[in-house]
């Protein structure tokens, strides 16, 4: 019987974190992915690269975000786990969570985390050709699944996909994460936000009419096709100052410089882009 246990581990690493999910970001750890997790080997992974002009412009209803404005349940916790500064062991007793709806699903927060790099690189996703210095994933669940169901189905995760451009003054809206990042450097310190934090104050001002959308996976190990990824064309601002203060958390390594994973072949894969009522190919 060896695929029982093999699967039960498969998903116990991905909910243990990174205790027992041993991987770097370096070009050759990067390459032992697909040999220590196969799914980070298969055919539909993020992240991709995004061509403005070969993606398929849809008619795609709104996103339709349910509780955004709300503070997030408290207490919220900031953690470094090693590999990102991450939001996501939030008080579980709580029934007021964000949610939102895309297409014909319902889909609940679970989680926001970042990734960042240096020489202008550290997003996942890359729009033609361009990397921005930081790209934020706020995490979602599929209602219908259960946390332990969700890897399991592809329509199991949406994750929100936002790029930060390097900006000369301090975007405000991030100082509920930025602010307390100075507590966390080294690796597995968390942190209480004790300031109002909720994810439309960390989005700002913006636009979420116009976003690509394509099926992926997450950009970590284990790499389960599971996930809708919605990556907004509009980009917010981050000074030098607040993107600093994610470089000086500690990973296993030494500080994280960099944790973002390299591009992944599309494979054929549609690329849509919502463009609002009026569109043009
Ligand atoms: C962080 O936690 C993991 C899992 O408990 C452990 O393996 C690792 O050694 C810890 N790192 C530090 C610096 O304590
Ligand atoms: C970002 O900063 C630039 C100047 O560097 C400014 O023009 C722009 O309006 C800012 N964007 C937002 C969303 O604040
Ligand atoms: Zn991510």
């Amino acid at each position: 019987m060896p695929t029982l246990p093999d699967f039960v581990f498969l998903v116990l690493i991905y909910f243990a974190g990174s205790a027992y999910c041993q991987f770097g970001y370096s070009t050759a750890e990067q390459k032992r992915w697909a040999v220590d997790f196969p799914q980070c080997g298969g055919s539909s992974q993020s992240p991709i690269e995004i061509y403005t002009g070969s993606v398929i412009p849809a008619f795609i209803p709104r996103l339709k975000l349910y509780g955004y404005d709300w503070p997030l349940p408290f207490p919220v916790i900031l953690k470094n786990d090693g590999k990102t500064a991450d939001v996501s062991s939030l008080n579980t007793d709580v029934t007021r969570y964000p949610h939102l709806a895309f297409l014909n699903s319902l889909y609940r927060f679970v989680g926001f985390h970042f990734h960042w790099g240096k020489n202008q690189k550290g997003s996942e996703h890359v729009v033609n050709g361009k990397s921005y210095p930081v790209e934020l994933h706020i995490v979602h669940r599929n209602v219908k699944y259960s946390e332990s169901q969700a890897l399991n189905f592809q329509d199991g995760l949406l994750v929100l996909g936002i790029f930060f451009e390097v900006s000369s003054v301090d975007n405000p809206n991030l100082y509920s994460v930025t602010n307390y990042l100075r507590y966390i450097r080294a690796e597995n310190a968390t942190t209480t936000i004790s300031t109002h934090c909720s994810l439309g104050g960390l989005l700002g001002s913006l636009n979420i009419n116009k976003f690509y959308t394509y099926q992926g996976s997450l950009t970590t190990p284990p790499c389960s096709e599971t996930v809708t990824w919605i990556v907004f064309a509009n980009i917010l601002n981050i000074s030098h100052r607040q993107l600093n203060e994610f470089r000086q958390l500690i990973g296993t390594d030494g500080k994280i410089i960099r944790n973002y994973r390299h591009l992944q072949p599309l494979n054929g894969r549609p690329v849509y882009v919502r463009s609002g009522s009026k569109w043009r190919g």
